[in-house]
């Protein structure tokens, strides 16, 4: 029998990749989801399904029984702006909730590699021009951006005084099948579903802004390495925290100038008044990833878009809209 895996918010988006990747791998995969947001047709049927709250003494009993190998912790509220709307609500599913996961490992005793999806768009800021590396100053600008950060710190506490075994993923803007276009995040998701229809793309200020895109079934194969890799000790923050991303900045025009072509749509490209506060550059540095746990991107972005608008179209001749 292989690895026995916990992917919490294995019915969501990248989740769903990360359950793939460790059933290729030959992992025995449970997932764990409130299916706020995910849905229960992304789970595989390989994988055991366990429709929990990550907030909950249910949740909690699982952990501390199941004595899992790895549990790749993706479950969260994902919306910046949400956060923004209600900090508190964000703080005690985001912060909380991952409490409650570390909390159990540690009463569990098992030797757990925790492995937590953290962002590397929203903890760095605009403090330094990208690519960011790991070491940079932190400086989130969000609730979202410092629940995720707070939580990094409470790792480093559980590895330094309980010894759990824990790595923080940094993952860049994120795109692939199975992303939700009907979100806050997921640009591209967004583009390919209206491309589909043939209704114009809707791009915020001059379009100018970049971000790194890096593709889902890359994000999966970062955390099976990240969920075997031999690591340093955790003395410091940034000591067991990786940047998974490409180090490629992409501007919005671009992203939409590029799947248009390979959609072969005419949408037209209109632009809106420019978003307050959105960030203006930003992509993560990556040399440490590669050096500590083996990971590169290997889909660019051309096959990447092409793999998604692929298969948001295979997606739609299914449900026949
Ligand atoms: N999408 C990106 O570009 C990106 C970038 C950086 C970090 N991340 C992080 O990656 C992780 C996955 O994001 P995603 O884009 O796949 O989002 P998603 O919304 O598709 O996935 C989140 C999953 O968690 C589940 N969930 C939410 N609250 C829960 C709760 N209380 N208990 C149990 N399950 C719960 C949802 O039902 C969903 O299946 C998140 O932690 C997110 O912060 C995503």
């Amino acid at each position: 029998m292989g690895r026995r895996v916990l992917v919490t918010g294995g019915a969501g988006f990248i989740g769903s990749h990360v359950v793939r990747a460790f059933l290729a791998d030959g992992a025995a995969v449970s997932v764990m989801d409130n299916l706020s947001t995910g849905t229960r047709a992304h789970v595989p049927p390989e994988a055991m399904f366990h429709h929990l709250d990550i907030t909950t003494a249910d949740a909690a009993t699982l952990v501390r029984e199941s004595q899992f190998d790895v549990i790749c912790h993706l479950a969260a509220q994902i919306d910046v702006r949400k956060s923004v709307a209600a900090p508190a609500a964000d703080a005690q599913l985001n912060i909380g909730g991952s409490l409650n996961l570390l909390e159990a490992v540690r009463m569990s005793g098992a030797p757990t590699r925790f492995v937590f999806s953290s962002t590397g768009g929203a903890v760095y800021g605009d403090l330094v021009a990208p690519p960011t590396a790991e070491t940079a100053p932190k400086d989130p600008q969000s609730p979202y951006g410092t629940a995720k950060l707070s939580v990094e710190y409470y790792m480093g506490y559980y590895a330094r005084v309980h010894g759990l075994d824990t790595v923080a993923l940094r993952y860049s803007n994120v795109y692939g099948p199975r992303q939700d276009p009907h979100g806050e995040a997921g640009v591209v998701a967004i583009f390919c579903d209206r491309l589909i229809d043939g209704s114009p793309i809707t791009i915020f200020g001059d379009g100018r802004q970049t971000r790194d895109y890096v593709y889902a079934g890359d994000v999966a194969r970062a955390n099976l390495l990240a969920a075997t890799a031999t690591l340093p000790a955790a003395t410091a923050l940034d000591s067991r925290a990786f940047n998974v991303g490409t180090s490629i900045e992409t501007d919005v025009v671009r992203l939409a100038e590029v799947l248009r072509r390979l959609s072969g749509s005419t949408s037209a490209i209109t632009h809106a008044p420019a978003r307050a506060g959105e960030q203006l550059r930003s992509a993560v540095a990556i040399a440490k990833s590669a050096r500590a746990l083996g990971w590169r991107p290997e889909v660019g972005l051309e096959d990447g878009l092409r793999l998604t608008y692929d298969w948001f179209v295979q997606r739609r001749t299914e449900v026949g809209s």
